[in-house]
């Protein structure tokens, strides 16, 4: 039977019934008409499911939590994120979930958004890259994606009500263009509306996001599905573009019999989302074959550390403390996060789980007989201390050690969401610990796990070595492991700015964050992340795309395969990358953008490619990435689309937005 001839065999009832959802987790199935129910779950870092046991009580699948998306982004590996779609969509298929709600694209505003650990960066480029290789991963392998949350959901505060409002450029530059790339690259089957309003409309009825922009320019093919609880006027979001409203909400039925009946919509208006709901039902069904439905829980895991390792990012070396060297016998392992890690954060995103690794427990195996490790909890999760004399048992364990590691962080409580954080610093009673440690023993580590950017500005002058291993899952405590004692070279970098303090981020100085009531008003305009601290020159803690490696690489004779590019042209910028250290290692090499002399403001840098290089000891390679026209191009709402100034603008390449290494001039015409 065809959509259309399903779509007949429809009454007006059930057409109603079909714009809302049947439950929590499903929109509703009409067997008789062949349109199939379509389950969804969430979320971006493991799929959370629940069943009814033989006694009829609910319980939840035990899956993967993956590390989380802001620990992925520090990875800077595409393949990696496409791989993660594979897992994923396996875990999906065993517990018989259609669509995942995933991947979280909202742009890292302030580093005070409780969801960042959801999200990948503040760099849209990044934000849209990986969540393409995310969708292609989960829907070649028939499980279907939810990219979300559409649009300018930037903070918890007032999530529900307040209107994002945004200049047409940056809207369209910064937090669209994450949605955009992503789903010109990768078509997801469906996409979720935020809560918020933006310019005062909320995204679940807002005809420009959900219409124009979405379907008539991007040619989104897939259905809108409301955040859950996100509708307002349920007839207004249906002539707007919102498909299924989310949850089940039994009221939707009486109001859109009353809209029909008084005109507000017409039948074609329901005609309309039902044929998209039932298209997506068609591609779920059709995509079933090229499901994997055996559940490979060793391999899961197994990948999950794959992701782990490569999403650590080495943020301090001083005298090279790390990795841990032969001469070292007795370390210290402070702070309960070593034996309990928090590995992931708090809400939606959150996966019902077993066997969270502890780095405390693959410490000791690793040490073996070789090193004497000693620990000490110091504090308890969320609590200041478990006893007085807890801390000071510590401090004298401390210092009675040749290295000292200490794990912070920050948790579920606090990176959650629903709410923002109120502060970047550590819990004083966190950085006391520190401070007390440093107090007796010069060499100290720490070991941070977050969820987005921490000030370290009072502690990190008194420790040699930072490890942020964001949420890492499940798996975290072997890659860890792995990392502090050599065995894998460290190769994350940040995809967020960190820095030096919260009255230095562009939110706090335009004063845009969290908004003076119905409305936040983004001033700070496009200058959002390095994009702000580079081109004002302001002084980060850890700049974008910032991380350290225990080996060294050198890039050199960078060339360009032309001089010019013209409209719908690319070039090819080919260099070295040598791995100069003594031991193997990844280095993610960035490509950024200036345009020279510009005539209308622009951040002075802008990422528009990026790749990760393994490299042996002293091996060289030599690397090519593309770059298009229309990477040149900014939003002009003069003209109300995308142009292209012509004119010279340098190609750099770089292993941090502060550390260009090469680039190249090249004349861009119009
Ligand atoms: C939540 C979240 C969204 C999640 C949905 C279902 O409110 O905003 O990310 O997928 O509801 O739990």
């Amino acid at each position: 039977m065809s959509k259309n001839e399903k779509l007949a065999k429809l009454t007006v009832e059930q057409k109603i019934k079909l714009v809302t959802g049947k439950d929590n987790w499903s929109t509703q199935g009409y067997e008789e008409q062949g349109i199939d129910s379509i389950k969804m779950n969430d979320g971006p870092h493991g799929v959370r499911a629940e069943y009814t046991d033989e006694n009829g009580q609910r319980k939840f699948y035990l899956t993967t939590a993956y590390p989380c998306a802001a620990a992925c982004a520090s990875t800077w590996n595409r393949e990696l994120v496409h791989e993660l779609g594979k897992h994923l969509a396996n875990e999906c298929a065993y517990v018989g979930t259609d669509i995942l709600l995933g991947p979280g694209v909202n742009i890292k505003r302030t580093p005070l958004c409780g969801r960042n650990f959801e999200y990948y960066s503040e760099d849209p480029y990044l934000a849209g890259e990986l969540a393409a290789s995310y969708i292609n991963g989960l829907q070649e392998n028939g499980i279907g994606s939810c990219i979300k949350h559409f649009a300018a959901n930037n903070q918890e505060y007032d999530r529900g009500h307040i209107s994002s409002e945004i200049d047409e450029r940056t809207l369209r530059e910064i937090y669209l263009k994450p949605f955009e790339k992503a789903i010109k690259q990768s078509q997801p089957w469906a996409v979720m509306c935020s809560y918020n309003r933006i310019n005062g409309i909320y995204a679940s009825q807002n005809k420009k996001l959900q219409n124009d922009i979405l379907r008539d320019e991007w040619n989104f093919e897939g259905m809108v599905i409301s955040d859950w609880g996100a509708t307002h006027d349920r007839g207004l979001c249906l002539k707007s573009g919102l498909d299924v409203e989310m949850p089940h909400c039994k009221e939707t039925f009486d109001e859109l019999s009353d809209d029909l009946r008084k005109g507000l919509i017409s039948e074609s208006d329901l005609d309309i989302a039902c044929e998209r709901i039932i298209g997506t039902a068609e591609k779920i069904a059709h995509a079933k074959s090229k499901r994997n439905c055996v559940y490979d829980k060793k391999s899961n895991r197994e990948f999950a550390e794959k992701i782990a390792e490569e999403s650590i990012v080495l943020l301090k070396n001083d005298d090279g403390i790390l990795p841990i060297k032969d001469n070292v016998k007795n370390i210290a392992v402070i702070g309960r996060f070593a034996e309990q890690p928090v590995a992931q954060g708090g809400g939606s995103a959150g996966v019902v789980t077993d066997e969270i690794e502890s780095p405390l427990t693959f410490m000791r195996q690793r040490a073996e007989s070789k090193y004497n490790i000693s620990y000490a909890a110091a504090y308890l999760n969320g609590h200041p201390v478990c006893a007085p004399d807890c801390v000071g048992n510590a401090i004298a364990t401390a210092a009675m050690a040749d290295i000292v590691i200490v794990f912070v962080g920050d948790t579920e409580k606090t990176e959650c969401e629903g709410i923002d954080r109120t502060s970047i610093k550590l819990h004083q009673y966190m950085e006391d610990v520190i401070h007390r440690v440093t107090a007796v023993n010069e060499n100290v580590i720490v070991v941070i796990q977050a969820g987005s950017a921490i000030d370290m500005s009072g502690w990190i002058n008194e420790v040699k070595g930072v490890l942020f291993q964001y949420y890492g899952g499940n798996s975290s405590g072997d890659a860890l492991t792995r990392i502090i004692f050599g065995d894998i070279c460290p190769s994350g970098k940040l995809a967020e700015t960190f820095p030096t303090s919260l009255e230095d981020t562009p939110t706090a100085k335009f004063d845009s964050y969290p908004g003076n009531g119905p409305s936040v008003v983004y001033n700070e305009g496009l200058m959002v992340g390095y994009r702000y601290y580079d081109t004002a020159k302001v002084k980060t803690l850890f700049p974008f795309g910032y991380g350290l490696s225990y080996t060294s690489f050198e890039y050199s004779d960078m060339h360009l395969s032309s001089s010019d590019i013209s409209n719908g042209e690319e070039i090819t910028v080919s260099f070295n990358v040598k791995n100069t250290g003594e031991c193997d290692g990844k280095e993610t090499v960035q490509l950024y953008i200036e345009e020279i002399a510009p005539c209308t403001f622009r951040p002075r840098n802008e990422l528009k490619n990026f790749t990760k290089v393994s490299l042996k000891a002293g091996e060289e390679k030599r690397v090519e990435l593309k770059v298009g026209h229309d990477d040149f191009a900014y939003y002009s709402v003069a003209l109300n689309d995308w142009h292209v100034n012509g004119g010279r603008y340098r190609i750099k390449l770089g292993a941090s937005v502060e550390d260009i290494r090469l680039s190249s001039v090249v004349n861009v015409s119009r």
